[in-house]
């Protein structure tokens, strides 16, 4: 199920058509709040009113034309000025190919660089996502040369992939920031830990290898991005006996998925962050979050119903 969903997503023909059918219209809400970023801003005042900061993204990714990643890089320009004015706690979180990666990965670097400077001339910081195993060497490259100007820009990586300690102890004489997930690509068995139990384990250990890099000064920002709680509790308690303030070790969760233990989590007094994606262009996006639950499809389904 999980595969033909992937396949689902990367699909030209479903992806023109099945977003203008009005259930899976109506389906999609439950995970995005709308598509403009009105609406992300209200989501963002709610989850403040629960002790929960945001991250925003705009929905987007492989572009064909530069003019498209000139005026996603303008959006997020306007998504800071607006944050700021709102005197939010909320950060962007950005996917390179949706800043010209494909088509100039010099002008990508260009726009992450200034995004980079505005954010820290408002107090806040810009994500860089983890796309398909095509981009991780770019986004790494990207990544790396921006963390050399500027503290404020952090990166996601994949436990999945097994390259990603090695590419940890690559990033760490640049004190990253790292949001770590566990991977939400089709990708083979040569490049990629495959099956439940061989994923969560491989989070757990590149979890407590971010820790214990926090803890020794050579990692700044630790984000687990995950809703499994049972492996946030468990490196939150890892985190706690290597004398890591509480705080520190940060959550993270996507819009609409398990809100109650959000609220739980910041009640308890750790960093919590939900993470608001919005735009029109949702469907590859979508069908991703279909796959990481494929019961969420009998979800969907039920949005046929009147
Ligand atoms: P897992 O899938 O094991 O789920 C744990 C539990 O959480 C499940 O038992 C279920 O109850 C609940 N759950 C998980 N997903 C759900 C869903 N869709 N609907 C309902 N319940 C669900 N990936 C990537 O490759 N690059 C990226 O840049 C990012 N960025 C990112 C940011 C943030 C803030 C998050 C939370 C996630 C990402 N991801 C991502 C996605 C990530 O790789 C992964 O696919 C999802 O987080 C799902 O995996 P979990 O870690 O939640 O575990």
């Amino acid at each position: 199920m999980r595969r033909i969903l992937l396949w689902a997503a990367r699909n030209r023909w479903l992806r023109e058509h099945l977003p203008r059918m009005r259930f899976v219209k109506r389906a999609v809400r439950r995970f995005m709040p709308g598509e403009e970023l009105s609406d992300a801003l209200v989501a963002a005042e709610a989850y403040r009113g629960d002790g929960i900061a945001s991250t925003f993204t705009l929905l987007g990714e492989n572009l064909t034309a530069i003019a498209d990643a000139d005026r996603v890089a303008a959006h997020y320009g306007d998504v800071l000025d607006e944050i700021a004015k709102r005197g939010l706690d909320g950060e962007i979180s950005v996917k390179l190919t949706q800043l010209g990666l494909d088509l100039d990965p010099e002008a990508t670097f260009a726009h992450v660089d200034a995004l980079c400077h505005h954010a820290a001339t408002t107090g806040t910081w810009v994500w860089v996502d983890m796309e398909g195993s095509a981009y991780t060497d770019a986004t790494i490259d990207c990544y790396e040369r921006a963390a050399r100007e500027h503290r404020n820009v952090g990166l996601c990586v994949q436990a999945y992939l097994r390259r990603t300690p090695d590419d940890l102890r690559r990033l760490f004489p640049v004190t990253p920031s790292i949001r770590l997930v566990k991977g939400a690509y089709d990708e083979p068995p040569a490049i990629a830990w495959r099956g439940v139990r061989a994923v969560d384990a491989a989070f757990a250990a590149v979890s407590t290898m971010l820790i214990e890099a926090q803890a020794a000064g050579r990692a700044a920002r630790v984000v687990l991005a995950t809703h499994d709680t049972n492996l946030i509790a468990q490196e939150l308690a890892i985190g706690a006996a290597l004398g890591v303030p509480r705080e520190r070790i940060e959550v993270t969760m996507l819009y609409g998925i398990r809100s109650g233990e959000q609220r739980r989590l910041a009640k308890e007094g750790v960093t919590t962050r939900g993470l608001i994606a919005y735009g029109d262009y949702w469907y590859p996006w979508y069908m991703r979050r279909l796959a990481e639950r494929p019961a969420n499809v009998v979800f969907a389904l039920r949005s046929l119903l009147p």
